[in-house]
């Protein structure tokens, strides 16, 4: 009996650390799969300029759920931008995870006012 109370103790203080770890270090999303999601995505939002220009914003190196917000907010339609809403149209969750795991691992160009490569 002696060694239960200390292993139930364990899992009790493992619980508490669990619900006390921030929401954003329990993002998951695989980027490597969000990379060749992102294919069609990056015509606007890596090599800025392009299409839109200065209209398109930056997104690489941004909050991975911020860009997931984002996201399905133009999927519902919360967010309106035709471009966007239709190109999110079809996105599964999953999709959106992996595409803003993939976003938010690169880095920000967002002080470069070239917007060479956002
Ligand atoms: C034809 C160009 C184009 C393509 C392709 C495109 N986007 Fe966008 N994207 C835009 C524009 C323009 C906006 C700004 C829309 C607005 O004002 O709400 C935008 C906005 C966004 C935002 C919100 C950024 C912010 O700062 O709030 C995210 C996230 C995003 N796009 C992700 C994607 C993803 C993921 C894809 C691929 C599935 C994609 N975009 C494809 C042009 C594009």
């Amino acid at each position: 009996m002696g060694k239960v109370i200390p292993f139930a103790a364990q899992i009790l203080f493992g619980a508490l650390f669990l619900l006390a770890v921030p929401d954003d270090c329990l993002a998951t999303g695989d980027a490597v799969a969000g990379r060749n999601k992102a294919q069609p995505c990056l015509t606007c939002h890596r090599k800025g300029n392009v299409v839109l220009g200065e209209k398109t914003p930056i997104i690489s190196g941004q909050y991975q759920d911020y860009l997931m917000k984002s996201l399905s907010d133009y999927r519902s339609g919360v967010r309106k931008h035709q471009v966007m809403n239709e190109l999110s149209a079809n996105l599964s969750d999953k999709d959106i995870e992996d595409i803003s795991a993939y976003y938010s691992g690169l880095n920000s160009r967002l002080s470069d006012s070239t917007h060479e490569n956002n």
